[in-house]
């Protein structure tokens, strides 16, 4: 079977991790995702948190499967002449430098339309045009500057980054999006366009309901469904909300059996509205079903403290499996907290491919994310990353450089 971005070339000159993510899923959907290398250094992650010596490090390995490693000196005029070939041959020339690099290397948008007007230029930036445009950016300064942190974690510490790479692997995807987007105008339009997905603005749009949060905040001086409320106090701006739901179906984060020991031995319960009478049922305080302080979501939200203190005596008298079984006969929407030790071990995220085990001639097996979207008539195969500079000869011989030429230039050290 076909991959829906077969015959499409990206020139991948992404590095770290938010471009590598926006690269691997398009590599993953079937584009030639040729990478760009320094010779002798590459990815600066190759060698980040290695576990192995001398082998790619898995934050390496983990970001940039399925593609083709070349190296190139881009500052070198012999390389410069390559890279010139490369933006002829491809669709997509993808990077993420800090802000100027591309133009620096004497590759500015004009200097590229001139060599393909068809090719599509699609940058991360840590910040849109404004005042921090020229800042250099890693993940946790998008998380801080996109209003993810200040809204993180409970309202008596300090403002809390999460786990999730939203900054990064976020913005890689609002770029990807942004890629096939342009792919699909060009085919109306014949020319390339400018992609930018600034990291965060990619954050904020993953915050949307905290700026939702902000307005309601202003309008009525209260949130109903945040911790704060009743006792606590609300200031100017949106608070932190510990693990409150988010969204209109108050949920917390609740111990279940073994969690004195099992630092994730908690579950996740949403006291939906629709099914508070199996919740009262199911806890033993049948009576809450009609009692009018209980019977309503409005007469709840004051309550909630109370009523997830109550519902943790029963989820503690159950390991977080055995609740959440108990829970969706009633239709109940609950979420163990899995840890990744149980992620990766878990046999139903190996089967859909989400979880995929992948042989490296240097590191041996490991595991790596799979494609997370699945289209039903692109099937993705994962494969391991490639070795440093592993397709700069097949590369270059697709491009017409005989092997006399590429050992010319190796030894002028352009490749
Ligand atoms: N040949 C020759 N030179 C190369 C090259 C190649 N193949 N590949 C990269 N370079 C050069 C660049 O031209 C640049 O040179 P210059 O500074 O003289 O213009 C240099 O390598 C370093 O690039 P830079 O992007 O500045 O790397 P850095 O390690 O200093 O900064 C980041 C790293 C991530 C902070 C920065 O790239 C950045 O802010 N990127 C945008 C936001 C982003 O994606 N952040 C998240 C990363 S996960």
């Amino acid at each position: 079977m076909g991959k829906a971005l077969d015959g499409v070339r990206i020139l991948d000159f992404t590095h770290v991790q938010s471009g590598p993510t926006c690269t691997q899923l398009l590599a993953w959907f079937g584009a030639d995702v040729i990478k760009v290398e320094r010779a002798g250094a590459g990815d600066i992650t190759r060698e980040q948190l290695r576990d192995v010596p001398d082998a790619d490090s898995l934050y390496f390995t983990m970001l940039n499967g399925n593609k083709r490693s070349i190296t190139l000196d881009t500052k070198n005029p012999e390389g410069k002449r390559v890279l010139e070939t490369l933006i002829q041959h491809c669709d997509v020339l993808v990077e993420n430098f800090a802000p100027g690099a591309l133009d620096r290397m004497g590759f500015t948008w004009e200097r590229i339309q001139e060599l393909n007007p068809r090719m599509i230029v699609a940058s991360v930036k840590g910040f849109g045009p404004g005042p921090y445009e020229d800042c250099k950016v890693y993940e946790n300064v998008a998380q801080c500057a996109g209003g993810a942190a200040s809204t993180t974690g409970f309202d008596d510490g300090p403002p809390v980054v999460t786990g999730a790479q939203i900054g990064d692997s976020g913005t890689g995807l609002h770029l990807a999006l942004g890629i096939v987007t342009a792919l699909y105008q060009r085919v109306q339009t014949g020319r390339g366009q400018k992609v930018l997905a600034a990291m965060q603005d990619g954050v904020l749009n993953l915050c949307r309901v905290k700026l939702r949060d902000q307005q309601r905040l202003e309008r009525t001086n209260v949130l109903k469904e945040y911790p704060q409320y009743p006792n606590g106090t609300f200031g100017e701006a949106v608070p932190r909300a510990g693990n409150a739901s988010g969204g209109g179906q108050p949920g917390w984060i609740l111990k279940c059996k073994g969690w004195e020991t099992d630092p994730n031995a908690y579950i996740y319960f949403i006291t939906q509205a629709p099914v508070w009478d199996r919740i009262c049922n199911l806890i033993g305080r049948e009576e809450w079903i009609s009692d009018p302080d209980y019977a309503t979501p409005n007469a709840r939200l004051p309550r909630l403290k109370e009523i997830f203190a109550e519902i943790e005596h029963w989820t503690m008298q159950r390991t977080k499996f055995e609740a959440m079984e108990l829970l969706n006969k009633y239709d109940i929407p609950c979420g163990p907290i899995l840890s990744m030790k149980e992620i990766a071990e878990d046999q139903s995220l190996r089967a859909t491919g989400t979880i995929v085990e992948v042989d490296h001639p240097v590191r041996g097996k490991y595991l790596t994310v799979g494609n997370p979207i699945k289209l039903s008539d692109s099937p993705t195969d994962v494969k391991r990353s490639p070795l440093l500079g592993e397709h700069t000869d097949e590369v270059m011989a697709e491009l017409g450089y005989s092997s006399e030429q590429i050992s010319a230039l190796r030894a002028a050290g352009a490749i």
